[in-house]
């Protein structure tokens, strides 16, 4: 995720860009960046940091020009530095570039036209499309970006300028979001609407594969392939904090309905083409070792403790490799038996949990080869370990984690495949049918977002419920830890989760009349066992909530309510089922009247140990 803005028009551009940064920050704040066009150039301002940072700079080198775009970074590829900040140039500085998403096949680009005599100054994927345009330009900007549009993959959404043409911008949307706002002769762009709001509220959001063409006196769109497309604008009604939040009530809301685009991100280039395999690039495993492993720990804190719980579960099933996963305030404290044959894998969205931290220095200091799993570029996470696989999920801001956590297992998932290629084992799970599932889960994650009206009923009620219990067997015993977590956090409900199997050795005594139970049958392995610990439950009164995998049937007689969730490899299950936990947890706080975004006592990043 980041943030563009555009603005053509008969003002001056540099405050009306910087004051649309501000209100997309929240989609990113690693560097900020601006360009304008003045007198047939097109000068550029970018600097590491937040937009602050960038203000400084310019009004110690001012800009002027009525026409310019700007960005406010995530960063994705390299990591935050001036260099990397956007715009992007190509070697003439004629054609300037911000962009959000990601550009798949940018190393590919970047070969063929370094090979060309292109020289490149940032690590970016973006770069490649302002040398592209300078390779492809035909003195027609408008074909020229399409052609240039033509050779990308990949979500993105892109502006450019050319002093070769001034006073235009030219806009592609492809999978991120991109919005025009129109004004009196004057017009503007951004990603999101809060950076509209303050000079128009008549917008256009463009659509897949769309282009804009916008100058002071209109605005053009039409497909890529140049076909015209007449859209009339929206007038838009929302308060600038609604605006913020996507015209949802919370972030938290906002971020469980982001997951979908987060997943995509996250699966972004990393499945070979053949279908076979993983792409990892900054994961450096040398083969020899890796079959020479004695144990991979998965290290973390709350939420990414239990994406590394069914992490921990891949490796083993699908690289052979034992793996253990540990709480980080634990780990490090217990002597572990790690040493130079140990791969170690630190989960953090944020890269800067101060336990997490420490127990990945403990590790190293025994020898251990460090691999971070993290949402934050140059975090001191990802600075301290040897291999990093990012989560793309952006930038989360409500403090319970909803689509970190998704894109972890992502990210776990794409790292067990990857360890099964190297050490070559043949488990009884195909690794082939589990990635064609992984393609599919953007859309499945989409399909379990349509239990949000059957969940919100059952959060209605639940905002009523002293204490809670989750159980499953599996991978849904994890998934369970998570849905208790979910809800204790945010609506200060007494949950807990546990193995089912687990519940007669002592716990089923706080079964009685209507105490609620949250029972996940995602399992098909699993499915007959699990229906008997629910008839166990239901037999002392427990009114059973049941979250099951559609095509596991049986399960509804026995539960109050039944929660049906598409269908998926069972490796990915996790993935799927903590999409109606998290809304389950969201309207049990709403209905409690919690600050939802913000519990009590708690904070979005830890550093403290
Ligand atoms: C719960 C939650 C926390 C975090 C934990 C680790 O919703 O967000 O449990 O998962 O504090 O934080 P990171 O992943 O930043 O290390």
């Amino acid at each position: 995720m980041c943030g563009i803005v555009g603005y053509v028009g008969s003002k001056q551009a540099v405050p009306i860009l910087i004051g649309g940064l501000r209100a997309l920050e929240y989609r990113g704040y690693d560097s900020a960046g601006i360009a304008v066009g003045y007198d047939g150039t097109v000068d550029v301002r970018k600097r590491v940091g937040r937009i602050d940072g960038l203000e400084e700079l310019v009004s110690q080198r001012p800009l002027r020009g009525t026409a310019g775009i700007g960005h406010t970074r995530w960063a994705t590829h390299g990591r935050p530095s001036d260099a990397n900040a956007h715009p992007h140039a190509d070697c003439t500085g004629a054609f300037v570039v911000v962009h959000n998403g990601i550009i798949e096949n940018y190393a590919e680009l970047r070969d063929e036209l370094a090979a060309r005599g292109h020289r490149f100054a940032s690590e970016t994927d973006t770069e490649v499309v302002a040398h592209l345009l300078e390779e492809l330009y035909d003195g027609d900007l408008v074909r020229t970006v399409q052609r240039a549009a033509a050779r990308l993959e990949g979500a993105y959404a892109l502006a450019v300028m050319s002093r070769r043409e001034p006073g235009k911008i030219v806009a592609v949307k492809q999978a991120s979001p991109l919005i025009v706002g129109l004004g009196e002769g004057e017009n503007f762009l951004a990603s999101d609407i809060p950076a509209l709001l303050p000079h128009t509220r008549r917008v256009i959001p463009l659509e897949e594969g769309e282009m804009a063409v916008l100058t002071r006196d209109g605005v053009q769109l039409m497909r890529l392939d140049g076909t015209p497309v007449a859209r009339q604008p929206m007038t838009v009604t929302w308060d600038p904090g609604q605006a913020e939040r996507g015209g949802y009530p919370h972030f938290m809301l906002k971020e469980i309905h982001e997951q979908p685009r987060a997943v995509r991100d996250t699966l972004a280039g990393r499945i070979h083409r053949s279908g076979e395999g993983v792409v990892l690039d900054a994961v450096r495993f040398d083969p020899e070792w890796v079959r020479q492993l004695r144990a991979v720990y998965l290290v973390a804190c709350g939420t990414a403790y239990h994406a590394g719980l069914v992490g921990g579960r891949l490796i083993e099933r699908l690289a052979g490799i034992p793996a253990w996963t540990e709480i980080a305030s634990e780990f490090r404290y217990r002597e572990p038996l790690v040493d130079e044959r140990t791969l170690f894998v630190a989960i953090s969205q944020s890269g800067e949990t101060a336990d997490t931290l420490a127990a990945l220095r403990e590790a190293r200091r025994r020898g251990a080869r460090v691999l971070a799993i993290t949402n934050v570029v140059g975090s001191s996470v990802a600075r301290e370990a040897d291999d990093v696989v990012y989560t793309w999920a952006g930038p989360e801001i409500a403090v319970a984690s909803t689509k970190a956590y998704t894109t972890q297992l992502v990210a776990l998932t794409l790292l067990a495949v990857h360890l099964a290629e190297l050490t070559g084992f043949t488990g009884p799970l195909g690794r082939k049918n589990l990635l064609e599932s992984l393609r599919q889960l953007p859309s499945a994650v989409e399909a379990a977002l349509e239990t949000e009206a059957a969940v919100r009923r059952i959060g209605e009620q639940a905002g009523g419920w002293r204490d809670a219990f989750f159980i499953g067997r599996g991978l849904d015993y994890f998934t369970a830890l998570e849905g208790q977590l979910k809800l204790k956090e945010i609506s200060y409900i007494h949950a807990e989760a546990y193995a089912a199997g687990e519940l007669k050795h002592g716990t089923l005594a706080l079964i009685e009349q209507d105490t609620p139970v949250v029972a996940l049958v995602t399992q098909p392995a699993l499915r007959e066992k699990m229906i008997s610990n629910i008839e166990e439950v239901r037999a002392r009164g427990a009114a059973v909530y049941a979250v099951v995998r559609q095509d596991l049937l049986g399960v509804d007689r026995y539960a109050r309510q039944t929660i049906k969730l598409p269908v998926v490899h069972p490796m990915l299950m996790p993935v799927v089922a903590a999409v109606p936990l998290q809304l389950l947890a969201y309207y049990a706080a709403v209905a409690k009247g919690t600050d939802v975004d913000k519990p009590r006592n708690l904070a979005k990043s830890v550093t403290v140990e």
